[in-house]
């Protein structure tokens, strides 16, 4: 039998793609071959997001295309994963392209589904499992799951020298906009031994740099007998492995941040001075209203200590305009903060009501579009002179980076430099660096003179 190819098509976050690279090694250990061409393939993956509406959208349309391309290619089997699989579970399979659709919490059985349908007549396979999400206490389940993790992960997740490990699985937030604790269940942490060993397996491969993945990762708690192993002790036990340069944790969440993770963040050389710490507004009846749980001074004193205890921290937020009820006075509120927070960047996100979240069942999505849409630029606007501002400081200084390769869109500041193609890199704190110097250099460590910088990006050439 020739070998079966597999195109898998990802969205969303980290998270789907670290689920993604997984799923991709287990197919390839299974006797399956990976294309980059949707065309070329007898199975399509789709890895899917449900954080906002927008990106549901972008799923059903490419769920369209392969309606279509089955029009012509009957044989050819669709699955559908990730969080909006969990979503929506059986009713996907309404839609005439989808054969099969597995929930976060099943991708280990991503292989024997595709086999057994691409072994029997593809087009007339139907099945859904989606099972309810696992509870913290179904420990077969979850080490089942985490057996599947440690095994197939592999330097194909992601770019060179860089790889993630997820700690921890779910969340128990529930801020009211969010989907994120329903499709991906409660919070479950994994095993320090297990995650240890994955980061040895890693370095052991030549991995540099391990960003640890989880929704809210501050909040990390394993216990075994007496101890409970926190963030900070993971911090602690993965810079004791060798080959092991750079370790970053994302997102943390700005309720019971203790000061453990900053002082880890001092004391130890290897963990990067970078905090993902989303505010999602500046207004205190909106924090209320989103269920987030803190004030905006708690939130501006968090980062006043994070900065006395790490001085060369780099900060990044998230924030949500438009939320229900959102007036004027509370996105101005927002904007005084992101003026206070001094930001490396931040994302900014237009409300999008989510199907069975509270904000979505109790509050009316009354900001219309235009002021969100209003609302989003004025605070990328705001974001980037401050930023351009800010960062005018790094001319003439020498800056570490990791480099990650060709940079995707040429930049016309210093694209002419002769006889080097255009390379990016990140310093620790997750700054952009861009610059040319040969292809080579991907993957490890080069120093770079800054002589130009912008909102987002610096330039420079390398010492
Ligand atoms: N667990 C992470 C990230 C969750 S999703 C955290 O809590 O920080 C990433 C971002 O999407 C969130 O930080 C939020 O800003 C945004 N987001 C989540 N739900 C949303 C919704 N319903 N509408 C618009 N943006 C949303
Ligand atoms: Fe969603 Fe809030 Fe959990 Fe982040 S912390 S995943 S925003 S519920
Ligand atoms: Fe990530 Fe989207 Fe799911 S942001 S956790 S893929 S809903």
């Amino acid at each position: 039998m020739t070998t079966r190819k597999v195109y898998i098509k990802c969205f969303g976050c980290q998270m789907n793609k670290l689920d993604s690279s997984l799923v991709a090694a287990a197919l390839r250990a299974a006797g399956f071959e990976m294309t980059d061409k949707a065309t070329d393939a007898d199975a399509v993956v789709i890895n899917t997001c449900s954080v906002r509406e927008h990106a549901e959208a972008r799923v059903f349309s490419h769920l369209g295309h392969l309606k279509h391309m089955k029009k012509s290619r009957p044989g050819l089997v669709v699955a559908v994963m990730g969080c909006m699989a969990q979503r929506l579970g059986e009713s996907l399979l309404a839609h005439e392209a989808v054969n099969i659709v597995v929930g976060p919490h099943q991708i280990p059985q991503m292989p024997d589904m595709l086999t057994a349908a691409l072994e029997t007549n593809g087009p007339a396979v139907r099945i859904a499992v989606t099972q309810h999400i696992r509870t913290p206490d179904d420990a077969a389940a979850a080490e089942h799951l985490d057996a599947f993790e440690t095994a197939y992960d592999s330097d194909e997740n992601h770019i060179k020298s860089q790889a993630f490990v997820r700690i921890m699985r779910g969340c128990n937030n529930f801020c009211s906009y969010c989907v994120v604790p329903y499709v991906r269940g409660p919070e479950v942490s994994r095993p320090p031994r297990a995650i240890m060993e994955q980061i040895r397996k890693l370095a052991d491969q030549g991995i540099q740099q391990v960003t640890l993945l989880g929704q809210t990762v501050n909040s990390y708690a394993y216990s075994a007998g007496e101890r409970t192993y926190k963030l900070a002790d993971l911090l602690e036990m993965a810079s004791e492995i060798e080959g092991i340069h750079w370790l970053r944790f994302v997102t943390s969440h700005p309720g019971a941040f203790d000061n453990s993770i900053l002082n880890a963040m001092a004391r130890l050389p290897k963990v990067c001075p970078y905090l993902h710490i989303p505010a999602q507004s500046g207004s205190d009846s909106i924090l209320a209203a989103m269920n987030r749980r803190y004030t905006a001074q708690h939130y501006l004193d968090l980062l006043a200590k994070a900065r006395a205890i790490v001085p060369d921290i780099a900060i990044a937020g998230d924030f949500i305009v438009g939320f229900p009820g959102e007036t004027d006075e509370d996105f101005e509120a927002t904007a005084a903060l992101v003026r206070a927070a001094c930001y490396k960047n931040i994302f900014v996100f237009k409300y999008s009501p989510r199907p069975g979240t509270r904000a979505e069942q109790k509050l009316a999505d009354s900001v219309p579009s235009e002021i969100k849409q209003q609302r989003n630029h004025a605070l990328l606007a705001l974001q980037n002179e401050i930023a351009a501002d800010y960062n005018s400081r790094f001319l003439g200084r020498e800056l570490e980076v990791l480099v990650e390769g060709l940079s995707k869109k040429p930049h016309l500041n210093n694209a002419q430099e002769a006889g080097h193609p255009q390379l990016v890199g990140r310093t620790a704190t997750d700054y952009i660096v861009v610059f040319n110097g040969p292809e080579s250099l991907t993957g490890r460590f080069a120093r770079i003179r800054i002589d130009q910088t912008s909102a987002l990006t610096l330039f420079g050439r390398p010492v």
